[in-house]
């Protein structure tokens, strides 16, 4: 792998400072004009002005990339996807949109249900191939790095079959992966009668498992209606917890049910959705340290009009984050960019806020921030350059892909042509 000097950035976006970013902060995108980067091997060794940084004893050796005028930042950090399913449920989506509501379609045994139905029966091979493509228009995106879930398999097997799928990924592709075990994503068909001894199977037999053989980081729960109950996700959490799987929740997306103050009770990760969250809510996380991961994809692919209340969670100091929430249920995109359009349009975030919610503040959650979600000395090569005139047009368009390089640990992963 070549060193490279990289030039051309009329808009660097170091992401530099303290972490996590809130308030105010959130806005503080580190910009440098005409800056340069330069990377030795998987990892950067210097950021400045590009007069600057072309006088640096290495440069002289390195490959020269020039940009030729292009915002670079940090590559996006999703911190929250559902990336190893089989296969889309566009006819769920004709269905809403003449008038069924999701839930409606989980009770008719659609939703989530469905999907679980054919994850179970696909073959690993089946699913890598689609996570792996997948995967790969992340990077032709910006995507960097990625949290993914299990949860379309609820038996142990299938479990597996989804966390081994994203090891493999993990190894073999460039993006890199952090596992979340998702067990309690619903109640599976075969155990609708008796919730509670699904429950204690996750908390006695696969929770454990799942920590001790190393199958996954985090630990999730989907409280909601319909799903798990805030005792359920209570105990389904503590025992994540107390083996070492950090919790992080689907928290008040279709009904406020104290799913966020129980993120905060058990200092989960991240708390993901707070479509539903009041303003005692909104103040309790400004408190927290738990990251408020906002998922606008879902509000706008299922029609609804009450997205997270993204300014409130700012204004008193809360940890924002975006994600894709990419799932075949309630938000099929992979687009970072688009995510951000939809976080300035309908949550009246800044350009500047989107952009540290999609990079520095998720690579917190994570607890991946030493190496990730910022171009500084000694963390990892991962960035993406757009072809706009300034940053504040990678939300403004919206609908196509400007990113036209993506670099992952020092090598280009993406790159288009002018
Ligand atoms: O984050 N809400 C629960 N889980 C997903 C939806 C999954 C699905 O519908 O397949 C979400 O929105
Ligand atoms: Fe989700």
């Amino acid at each position: 792998m070549p060193d490279w000097l990289i030039t051309g950035c009329s808009e660097l976006l170091t992401l530099r400072g303290p972490v996590p970013r809130r308030g105010r902060g959130l806005s503080e995108l580190g910009l440098i004009r005409d800056g340069a980067i330069l990377v030795h091997g998987d990892r950067i060794t210097a950021v400045g002005p590009r007069r600057r940084i072309e006088r640096h004893k290495d440069a002289r050796r390195a490959e020269k990339l020039d940009l030729g005028g292009r915002v670079v930042l940090p590559g996006f950090v999703d911190a929250h996807t559902h990336l190893v399913f089989p296969e889309s449920r566009a006819t769920e989506y004709e269905l809403r949109n003449a008038g069924k509501s999701y839930e409606q379609i989980a009770r008719a045994g659609g939703g989530i249900r469905s999907t679980v139905k054919h994850t179970r029966s696909a073959s690993a091979k089946a699913l890598k191939d689609r996570a792996r493509a997948n995967l790969r228009e992340f990077a032709r995106h910006g995507t960097t790095t990625l949290e993914a879930k299990s949860g379309y398999g609820l038996d142990w097997k299938s479990e597996v079959k989804i966390l081994d799928v994203l090891d493999q990924l993990h190894q073999q592709q460039p993006l890199d992966i952090v596992r979340t075990f998702l067990g309690a994503h619903v109640v599976p068909h075969e155990y609708r009668k008796k919730p509670d001894a699904y429950v204690d199977l996750l908390v006695k037999k696969w929770i454990p498992t799942v920590a001790t053989a190393g199958l996954a980081e985090f630990c999730d729960v989907y409280c909601d209606r319909g799903a798990f109950s805030l005792a359920q996700s209570r105990r389904i959490l503590s025992a994540g917890r107390a083996c070492g799987l950090v919790p992080r929740i689907h928290a008040e997306q279709l009904a406020r049910t104290g799913a966020a103050r129980l993120a905060i009770e058990l200092q989960a990760a991240s708390a993901d959705h707070l479509e539903k969250i009041d303003p005692g809510d909104v103040r309790a996380l400004g408190l927290s340290n738990v990251v408020c991961i906002l998922l606008p994809g879902c509000c706008f692919h299922l029609g609804l009009h009450k997205f997270a209340p993204a300014r409130e969670l700012i204004a008193d100091g809360a940890i924002v984050a975006l994600a894709t929430d990419f799932n075949p249920g309630t938000s099929p995109t992979l687009s970072m960019p688009m995510i951000l359009s939809l976080a300035c349009a309908q949550m009246r975030m800044t350009p500047a806020e989107a952009i540290a919610a999609a990079t520095i503040n998720p690579a917190y959650s994570l607890r991946l921030h030493d190496r990730v979600g910022s171009l500084e000395a000694g963390k990892n090569a991962d960035m993406a350059a757009f072809d706009v005139a300034s940053y504040r047009e990678i939300p403004y368009y919206f609908g196509v892909n400007l990113c036209s390089l993506t670099m992952k640990r020092g090598a280009i992963v993406h790159s288009k042509k002018r």
